[in-house]
Parts: C-alpha cells; sequence; structure tokens
C-alpha cells in the first residue's frame, strides 16, 4: 500500500458540488500499476448520470464565480498553486503510482501543472477589453471579455496533473466552472488536485471531477449538453474529430490539442552531442508517451552514421524499471495494449528493411516494459513514420537536401511539434518559417512551459494552451455600442 505523507490525498470517489460521491447501481472500477499490473485502488465508476449532475452544479456556481473580481478568484488560484507545490512529493508519488512515469518526471509534471495556476491566476486580471474608434460622434464602441460558460474537459492519462491545469486554471481565472473528465487509468491524481482546489478556498460546484469507465457515454453527454458551452480536450486525433462532430450540434467552442508526429530534424552543421542529447530528452521523456515526441529524426547524410553511433550508445544506457526506484530511467508504458501497439509498429519496420540498434522488443521484464529502441534506415513507408508512436522507439531516417528534409517533415497530417538541430542561421529562418508545424524547437528539445503557447496545426488541434493566448479560449468578446453620447 502506498504511504504517503497525507493519505486523505488519496480520493477514490467522484468529486461534485464540493461532495465525493458514487453513482448509485454502478460499482467501481480498477486503477492498475502499470509497472506491475496490481490494482492499486477501486475507484467510483461514476457515468452519465453523474455527469449531469456535475454539469448542473457547474452551472449553478458559476452565476456567483464569475461576478468576483477577477483578484479575488487569482487569490483562490494563488492558494491552490501553494498547496499543490507543498504536496509535491504525495502527488508525485500518486502519479508514478498509477501512471508509471520516474518520480523525477513525476515531480517535473508537479511543478509544470502548478506552473500554469500561477500563471492563470496573473493572466485572470488582465483579460482587457477594447475601446474602439466610433464611426460616429455620438456613439461608443467598447469590447468586454466574458467567461465563456461551464467548460467540459477531457484530459489524457500522461500527463495526469498538467494536463488539467493547463485546462482549468485559465477557466478559473476567466470566471467559468468546470467539469473534468480524467482518463480512467489516472483519476487519483486528478482527485487529489481536487482535494486542493477545494481546500484553497474554491467555491462547491466550481470545480468538478467526475471519474468513470464509461468514455463514451460521459463524453456524448459533456459533448452535447446545451448548458456546456465549450469542450477542452487533449487526447487522439481520431477521438477529437469525433468530439468536435459531437460539439457541432450545440455549436460549442471546442480547444483540441491532438496527436502529433514531431519531426526532428538533424543537419550536417548541428552539433553532435547538443542533438543526441535533445533527441534522448524528447524521445524518452515519459517512455516516449507524449505528443510533442520526437517522432522520426531526420539526418542529414554528412552527419548519419556518427549520429547513429552515439545515440545507440546512450540509448543502450538506459534504464527500464518502476517509477519508483530512482536508478529508473524509463517507466513501463501505460497498458498491455499500449505495449502491443508500439511492438507492431516496431515489427513492421523491421519487415520492411529498418535495422534494430538498440532494443526492438519488448522487454523481459514483463508488465507494460518496452525496451528502449534506436531504429536505422527507416523509410516513409513505413507505419513507425507515419504514426504516432507513443513508446520509447527512435526511428532515424536519413535524407540528403535542406529541401529533402522539410518535403519528408510536412509529409504528415499532424502539425504539433517539430524541431530542427543546426548552427546556420539563415537555415534557421528559412525552415522554422517553412515547417507546417504549431511549434519549431531550434537547437532545444524541451520547450513546453506555460508561458509560450502550445498548440498545433492541421489534424493536431484547435487553440493554444498556456501563455497569454490560453485564457482566449475561456472567454467571449461581447462587442457593446452606445448612441446618444
Ligand atoms: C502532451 O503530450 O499532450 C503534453 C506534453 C507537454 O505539455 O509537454
Amino acid at each position: 500500500m502506498l504511504q504517503l505523507n497525507d493519505p486523505s490525498l488519496l480520493r477514490t470517489k467522484a468529486f461534485v458540488a464540493g461532495r465525493w460521491v458514487d453513482e448509485p447501481g454502478r460499482g467501481e472500477f480498477p486503477v492498475f500499476n502499470p509497472a506491475d499490473e496490481t490494482v492499486i485502488a477501486s475507484v467510483s465508476d461514476t457515468g452519465r448520470q453523474t455527469v449531469r449532475v456535475a454539469i448542473e452544479a457547474a452551472t449553478v456556481a458559476m452565476a456567483e464565480w464569475k461576478l468576483r473580481t477577477a483578484k479575488d478568484r487569482a487569490n483562490i488560484l494563488r492558494n491552490w498553486f501553494d498547496l499543490i507545490l507543498t504536496n509535491t512529493e504525495d502527488l508525485a508519488l500518486l502519479m508514478t503510482w498509477e501512471q508509471g512515469k520516474p518520480l523525477a518526471e513525476s515531480r517535473a509534471e508537479i511543478r509544470y501543472a502548478a506552473s500554469f495556476v500561477e500563471w492563470f491566476a496573473e493572466e485572470g486580471k488582465r483579460a482587457y477589453g477594447d475601446v474602439i474608434p466610433a464611426h460616429a460622434t455620438d456613439l461608443r464602441l467598447l469590447t468586454v471579455k466574458q467567461p465563456v460558460g461551464v467548460v467540459a474537459a477531457i484530459t489524457p492519462w500522461n500527463f495526469p496533473s498538467a494536463m488539467i491545469t493547463r485546462k482549468a486554471a485559465p477557466a478559473l481565472a476567466a470566471g467559468c466552472a468546470l467539469v473534468i473528465k480524467p482518463a480512467a487509468e489516472t483519476p487519483l491524481s486528478a482527485l487529489a488536485l481536487a482535494e486542493l482546489a477545494h481546500r484553497a478556498g474554491l467555491p462547491d460546484g466550481i470545480l468538478n471531477i467526475v471519474v468513470g469507465t464509461d468514455a463514451i457515454g460521459m463524453g456524448e453527454e459533456l459533448s452535447s449538453h446545451p448548458q456546456v458551452r465549450k469542450l477542452t480536450f487533449t487526447g487522439s486525433t481520431r477521438v477529437g474529430k469525433l468530439l468536435m462532430a459531437q460539439c457541432a450540434g450545440t455549436v460549442k467552442k471546442t480547444s483540441m490539442e491532438l496527436g502529433g508526429n514531431a519531426p526532428f530534424i538533424v543537419f550536417d552543421d548541428a552539433d553532435l552531442p547538443t542533438a543526441v542529447a535533445g533527441v534522448m530528452a524528447s524521445k524518452f521523456r515519459n517512455a516516449g508517451q507524449t505528443c510533442i515526441s520526437a517522432n522520426r529524426i531526420l539526418v542529414q547524410e554528412g552527419i548519419y552514421s556518427d549520429f547513429l553511433q552515439e545515440l545507440t550508445r546512450v540509448v543502450k544506457k538506459l534504464k527500464l524499471g518502476d517509477g519508483r526506484d530512482p536508478e529508473t530511467d524509463i517507466g513501463p508504458l501505460i497498458t498491455g495494449a499500449a505495449l502491443d501497439n508500439v511492438d507492431s509498429l516496431v515489427r513492421n519496420a523491421l519487415d520492411c528493411g529498418a535495422r534494430a540498434m538498440a532494443g526492438g522488443q519488448v522487454s523481459i521484464l514483463g508488465g507494460g516494459f518496452y525496451e528502449p529502441t534506436v531504429l536505422a534506415d527507416v523509410t516513409p513507408d513505413m507505419k513507425v513514420f507515419r504514426e504516432e508512436i507513443f513508446g520509447p522507439v527512435a526511428p532515424v531516417v536519413q535524407f540528403s537536401s535542406e529541401a529533402e528534409a522539410i518535403a519528408l517533415a510536412n509529409d504528415t497530417s499532424a502539425g504539433l511539434a517539430s524541431y530542427i538541430y543546426t548552427q546556420n542561421i539563415s537555415r534557421i529562418l528559412r525552415t522554422t518559417e517553412a515547417l507546417d508545424f504549431g511549434m519549431v524547437g531550434v537547437n532545444e528539445s524541451m520547450i513546453s512551459t506555460e508561458v509560450a503557447p502550445f498548440g498545433g496545426v492541421k489534424e493536431s488541434g484547435v487553440g493554444r494552451e498556456g501563455s497569454r493566448y490560453g485564457i482566449d479560449d475561456y472567454l467571449e468578446i461581447k462587442y457593446v455600442c452606445i448612441r446618444g453620447i
């Protein structure tokens, strides 16, 4: 059993209208430790009915919340930020337990999650409107920014805390109430955050967490209920498209942070150790289960074999293991299905002529462990080039010219993150403009921060999270035209 400093952070019921609740007749569902597949908790399996109750509670609570001053809301968010940081160790332990990532990464995610709360507490105070020069002397034209309404958030298991605060903090700062449905694989992190939000002074009904296994039914309810005015989702492109279609029925505003297929381009003039370190950080963070993870490593012919050799050497040193072991570099994949998917992509690449320089198979450790893998001589016809891998597999592709690299990089329906490594300033400017992606890291692969806009183009999504733009998705612009001044 997990020992927390504060055992009351381990919550196993849904949080609705300030109370911990079950849904009569629906029972509980197990939460597994992906490292050894043991059951670590049983959580109330709430469904559509609880979602409806939560939406009702949010609607009622928001009527008062939206009238408060931004400063008042900011003070409560600031308390939440402080409580998250004070409880970092427990929150990180809960995350590693249910998600599998190494404890150091969980601690980093908790700090990352808290950073959105601090940032948007302040940004809420700056949701300025405009005074517009009018087209007649007796008119005055104004805009005011107002909260969009009740927000539904559907969040993933790969970043169980940060993807909640990246959505909840701007929504709360803007004056909205939320109903959040975290992934059924990682409900404990979400529920612990709700407990801390409650302690921070957030009024009942403003932040509701519904937990359950009926993802389709709960998703349908959240995306079709007329009182929900905005849906924000982080997850697969397939589910995002479905939710967007469902939201069309009541014309909801949507933010979608969907799948990626990030190219990581290494030119001949790149600094080799920096480029290898960049791949290691991007590719193997969270065992590769990250939307902005380097998915296709495109390396120019002049540096190809040196790069491959160095990358292979470093990858072979990575230690797989339980995330609670301080020696562990890479934890397990989230489920057996995720493991099978990664393995089938690797099998397809090997069958089509790729070479495994490191790893290339399911680990003998069992559980969700996959060997950190480097694949050489990958080509665009292989599935591993076309699909989001979501595992610790680095496919390396050789190219000759800059034009070829850009064509290969843009040859995908995804457009989330991309990376280039080069010392040439002209090339940096040319290629960053030519890449059809929402984000470009130049000689840097750790691009996520609360102060910058995170989001994609093409089928990778709609909207931006974090930064000064992140609150806009939770605000409506109201235009006021005053005659007779
Ligand atoms: C994601 O994978 O969806 C989020 C990654 C990040 O925020 O860095």
